[in-house]
């Protein structure tokens, strides 16, 4: 086989084989087919897609072109749930408690910021003492005995998308759906879960700025994980504005505690509540009207709560930060931005809100940068919300008070404040199995 033969048939429009496309992986991976023809195919799939066969064969190839998770240690049905990305997204540390409390195993791998958006790793890592690298055997025994465990991924999980994302990051062919569909994919395959619930985000904060492109990657996800054998559904969620109030590692935190307390925003908790009930629905867990009965009561009762502290302290977290949030650490400076006229806010740009909060100091500016747990970004309007000229619109948290000037300006930037009301819009698009 040569890779030359298969760069011309995708060029021309063919279907590669199952054989073709382990090959291509294979020998990638091993550095005997160059970048600048690897980046010759990618770009040939930008322009000619995959069909279904050929995006399955590359999402298995590239999932076993590292370890392949095995969860069998850990008893009863594992369901992980994915989210594409977005800011103020921290979700996972709602639903997790919650779909654990309703008897739901959760042994989930989450990754670092990238960009503008937020990673769970990072979050918990806010948490003082938190342990997010757990070998094996302590991932297996925190699920069993709390019921969830949500570590960072594994540095061989699937060796063959980091190459394939670096290269597709400096060839223009990120935004390609079959090649987003084979990398999320082939993380979640190697994982080793049962079901897997996707939670597409679309709009200015997300990859996806459409709802029809956002249904269209759901839907090439699902069918590969259902061809793959697991159990899959997808949410289509609102990323055109953060979600919740607040950015940043150590603010989220406090904002997912609140909303397992019953005291979280009201959009942060339908998503919450909606993401979880689809997760009990995949485990088998009844209807999807006892799902949503089973989650709420989860939040209720204070069940989720506990599993959360519960985690927490096995992965040698201080638990006294959950119970009691206003012991997290305090920025030491703050910075009000105020409305500058009077009228409705028509838009926040969700992608502009994830800059200024990095640039306050809860994102990295390299891979090496330490972040600022205590940084970000508190929204005290949002979007649909009246305003007058000097109502504070948000506050702004930092330890370098010379961050403020450039974060504070791209805030601004963010908002749109105009004299009409702007129209609703929903926070759960449609959903896809
Ligand atoms: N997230 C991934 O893991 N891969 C992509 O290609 C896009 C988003």
């Amino acid at each position: 086989m040569r890779m030359y033969d298969l760069i011309m048939k995708k060029r021309n429009g063919e279907a590669l084989t199952k054989e073709e496309i382990q090959y291509m992986i294979t020998e990638y991976v091993d550095g005997k087919i160059p970048d600048y023809q690897m980046s010759a195919f990618l770009m040939a799939v930008y322009f000619k897609g995959m069909n279904e066969e050929e995006t399955l064969a590359m999402t298995q190839a590239v999932a076993h072109s590292g370890d392949m998770v095995d969860l069998s240690g850990i008893e009863g049905m594992k369901v992980d749930k994915h989210s594409t990305g977005g800011v103020g997204d921290k979700t996972t540390l709602v639903i997790a408690p919650i779909v654990a409390s309703c008897g739901v195993k959760v042994a989930k791998m989450s990754g670092r910021g990238l960009g503008h958006t937020g990673g769970t790793v990072d979050k918990m890592e806010a948490i003082p003492g938190m342990r997010t690298s757990l070998d094996r055997e302590e991932f297996f025994d925190v699920v069993n005995k709390t019921g969830l465990s949500v570590i960072g991924q594994s540095g061989n999980l699937a060796p063959a998308d980091k190459k394939l994302y670096a290269l597709r990051d400096v060839t223009a062919t990120v935004d390609s759906i079959p090649l987003i569909a084979v990398s999320i994919m082939s993380k979640k395959l190697a994982a080793g879960n049962d079901g897997i619930l996707l939670d597409v985000k679309t709009g200015s904060g997300a990859f996806m700025k459409t709802v029809e492109d956002s249904i269209a990657l759901a839907k090439e996800m699902v069918s590969i994980g259902e061809n793959a054998g697991k159990k899959m559904a997808a949410l289509i969620t609102n990323m055109d504005i953060p979600l919740g109030h607040n950015i940043g590692n150590s603010l989220e935190v406090i904002e997912a505690v609140e909303t397992l307390k019953g005291k979280g925003p009201a959009d942060l908790t339908e998503v919450c509540l909606q993401l979880a009930s689809n997760m009990l629905y995949l485990a088998g867990k009844g209807t999807e009207e006892a799902c949503r009965a089973l989650a709420e009561n989860a939040i209720r009762s204070g069940a989720a709560l506990e599993r959360l502290v519960a985690m927490v302290e096995a992965q040698g977290g201080d638990s006294e930060v959950i119970l009691n949030p206003e012991k997290f650490e305090k920025a030491p400076y703050v910075y009000e931005v105020k409305a500058e006229k009077d009228g409705y806010i028509t838009h926040i740009d969700a992608e502009g809100c994830g800059i200024a909060s990095a640039m306050l100091g809860a994102g990295r500016e390299t891979k090496e940068s330490e972040i600022d747990y205590t940084a970000g970004i508190i929204l005290h309007k949002k979007t649909g919300e009246k305003v007058e000229k000097g109502d504070v619109l948000a506050a702004l948290y930092t330890s370098k008070e010379e961050l403020f000037e450039a974060a504070a300006e791209k805030y601004k930037k963010s908002i749109f404040i105009e004299e009409e009301a702007p129209k609703k819009e929903p926070l759960v698009y449609a959903r896809v199995t």
